[in-house]
């Protein structure tokens, strides 16, 4: 693939955009890669953590094409949108944790793609937002829904009405990520992170990650009730026995056979 790259190392995919003359920005070809890239991964129970990332030093993904967007009809824009809509929704539903490691501009359908993560670490140059009013536009990725879910209304309405661009720092007071690292250290410190997720119970995290992002989209009875038919099905399987054996013998527990 030219655009979008897949390196596997032991159980983690690292997912890089790939088109730095136009600091990644998402064209056809881009979303097309990216969205065969995320099928492949769904179905590899050998890749237990996702990290997307942008190539190079300037950018994550600094949006939609907008060359390729500029001459598009009413009609066009509209299945554009839908297009990014699903492939964003793939990430989201992946069975793995996915992290976004933002190496510098997330605009528009960049921030999207890492809100469409589960985790966000920032480099001290990141720069976030959604600058489409300046073009004339509304965010079309999930902006306008998945940037309220996590900030909360009154500053995703600032953000998408101003377009203003933020740094890091400010993205980590609103919650729009998770931590922000030295830019040398972004990389290894996603690796980090997703070990620590690598070393739990695979069907737990599955699972856990499913509760959380299902949950939110249905009422809370709803998504208790979902939480305990997960809850349950824990207990039909061997980590659970694994993970409490070990507890009680006070040792770690020991997820995965190789
Ligand atoms: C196409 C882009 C691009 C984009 C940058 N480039 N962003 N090309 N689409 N979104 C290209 C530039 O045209 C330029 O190409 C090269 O990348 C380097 O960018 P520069 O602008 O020269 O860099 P710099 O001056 O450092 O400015 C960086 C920047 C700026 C602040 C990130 O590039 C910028 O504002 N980009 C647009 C950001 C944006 O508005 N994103 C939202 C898009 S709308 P050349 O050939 O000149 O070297 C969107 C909607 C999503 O995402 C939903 C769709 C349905």
């Amino acid at each position: 693939m030219a655009f979008v790259e897949l390196r596997k190392e032991n159980r983690l995919g690292i997912v890089t955009i790939n088109r730095p003359k136009a600091l990644n920005a998402l064209n056809t070809q881009v979303l097309a890669e990216l969205e065969q890239t995320l099928r492949e991964i769904a179905v590899d129970d050998k890749i237990g953590v996702i990290i997307i990332t942008g190539a190079g030093e300037k950018a994550f993904v600094a949006g939609a094409d907008i060359v390729e967007m500029q001459n598009k009809s009413a009609e066009a824009a509209s299945d554009f949108a839908r297009k990014g809509q699903n492939i964003f929704r793939l990430i989201q539903d992946l069975p793995q944790p996915t992290i976004a490691a933002v190496n510098g501009f997330a605009l528009g359908g960049g921030c999207e793609l890492a809100m469409a993560c589960d985790l966000r670490l920032a480099s001290e140059n990141a720069r976030f937002g959604q600058p489409e009013v300046n073009l004339g536009i509304i965010p079309g990725f999930g902006g306008t829904q998945r940037l309220p879910r996590l900030i909360g209304r009154a500053r995703a309405m600032e953000l998408i009405l101003t377009g203003r661009t933020i740094k890091a720092e400010e993205a980590l007071e609103l919650g729009l990520v998770n931590k922000v690292v030295p830019s040398s250290e972004l990389l290894n410190e996603a690796v980090e992170l997703a070990k620590t997720i690598l070393v739990k119970g695979p069907e737990a995290v599955r699972r856990a990650k499913s509760a959380v992002n299902k949950g939110l989209e249905i009422d809370t009875n709803t998504g208790c009730e979902l939480e305990a038919t997960l809850f349950g099905l824990c207990f039909a399987g061997k980590e659970q026995k694994e993970g409490m054996a070990a507890f009680l013998e006070k040792r770690t527990a020991n997820f995965i056979q190789e």
